[in-house]
């Protein structure tokens, strides 16, 4: 049988963590996958989420099937933290998916059925997940301009001009906020002309919001999701809880989708169901019960908001203090961009051998395309980091 297989590339991302985990060098600094860490360098359990934990396992009577769509009450909750009163609830539908990537994988199917000769665009670069995940849904890809090199920045006039070009043949995948693996974000008015954009061509949005909350608050960081949604009559987003809720392993999401009336709101998401179904029947519920019970209750939400806002300042800290600290050591303004960025990435725009070099010499990990993961940062190290990055522009 696998004879007639050769070997599947590794994502380089996950790859990485294992390189990481290998290396016995004590002061190595882990800036590569995109998983939160606390001053002591620990994913810790975030106390909202064990509170709700303690009070699932004391009230938990069955572990009997939820259902294909999933926890209702998670369901209602992420329709409400994402979209608000954005759209009639009528025309959303959700289903829980095992994660950010589970979400996106039920919908890639989903929009494939709907269009399987349409072109699904990517930014320019994008999250290195996305294209082997379309590809593999079997649509044709392209890409469109995002990033400006020289200012690291968003290109947002080549942006604009490449979406106004698109139709109804076209999907676009945007990310909701905290771009990955850039940290370059697209301002509310910027967001507005984007949606002006899709309304007038017709081309169909796919948003990934899988860091909300981790730019600037949960209302900043739904605003260009709401933009696109209020403007055009049908769009999807994948929506993860791993990174905001901190239930990495969990695997919870979820897969929403806005349609133009209640009727066609039903046939997608009975398509959306066909597709778990014959994919991996039901979600685990664990993860979504833990969010369901935060969001349902106004005291462990409020706690939770708190955590999540520590998390948020934390990272803005340590961007500011790590381009400060490059700064002072190089007398140049060229790292300022890193507190401009927001989100849990920012993209060095160092080349490959810079980004081996500070992994091999230094212990330092990152992306192959120089991606740093800012909560990664040891705050009694930023000056130790500043000089190795700069020490490879040498
Ligand atoms: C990342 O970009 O590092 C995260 O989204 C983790 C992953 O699954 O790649």
């Amino acid at each position: 049988m696998f004879e007639t297989l050769t070997k599947a590339p590794a994502d380089k991302i996950l790859a990485l963590m294992g390189e990481f985990a290998a290396d016995p060098r004590k002061e190595k600094i882990d800036l590569g996958v995109g998983v939160y860490k606390d001053e002591a360098g620990v994913t810790a359990i975030m106390t909202s989420v064990t509170k709700a934990e303690q009070r699932i396992l004391a009230n938990a009577k069955t572990k009997t099937y939820v259902g294909i769509s999933g926890n209702k009450g998670f369901n209602a909750a992420v329709r409400e933290l994402v979209l608000a009163d954005t759209v009639d609830a009528k025309r959303v539908r959700l289903l829980q998916a095992p994660g950010g990537t589970g979400a996106l994988a039920v919908l890639m199917e989903l929009l494939y059925r709907a269009k399987p000769d349409a072109t699904l665009w990517l930014s320019n670069p994008t999250w290195p997940n996305h294209a082997p995940m379309a590809k593999h849904a079997g649509f044709k890809l392209d890409s469109y301009p995002y990033f400006d090199a020289k200012t690291r920045a968003v290109d947002f006039p080549a942006m604009l001009a490449a979406l106004d070009k698109l139709g109804p043949n076209d999907i676009v995948l945007l990310h909701g906020c905290c771009h990955n693996p850039t940290g370059a974000n697209l301002t509310p008015a910027q967001w507005d002309q984007v949606a002006a954009s899709l309304a007038r061509t017709g081309a169909f949005p796919l948003i990934d919001l899988a860091y909300l909350g981790f730019g600037d608050g949960l209302e900043p960081d739904a605003y260009g999701t709401r933009a696109v949604v209020k403007a055009v009559p049908e769009s999807v987003i994948a929506f993860s809880g791993s990174k905001n809720f901190g239930l990495y392993r969990e695997r919870i999401g979820a897969a929403i989708v806005i349609a133009r009336d209640e009727a066609q709101a039903d046939v997608a998401n009975s398509q959306l169901m066909n597709i778990a179904r014959v994919t991996y029947s039901q979600p685990p519920d664990h993860g979504a019960e833990i969010i369901r019970t935060i969001l349902e209750d106004k005291d462990l939400r409020a706690e939770w908001e708190a955590e999540l806002a520590t998390m948020r300042n934390r990272m803005i800290r340590l961007r500011e203090k790590l381009s400060e600290a490059i700064k002072a050591k190089s007398n140049a303004a060229d790292f300022d961009f890193i507190a401009e960025h927001r989100g849990m990435f920012s993209l060095l725009g160092l080349p490959g051998e810079a980004v081996e070099k500070l992994k091999t010499d230094g212990g330092v990990y990152m992306i192959g395309d120089s991606r740093i993961n800012v909560a990664g940062i040891p705050e009694d190290r930023v000056g130790d980091l500043a000089s190795a990055i700069l020490g490879t522009m040498k």
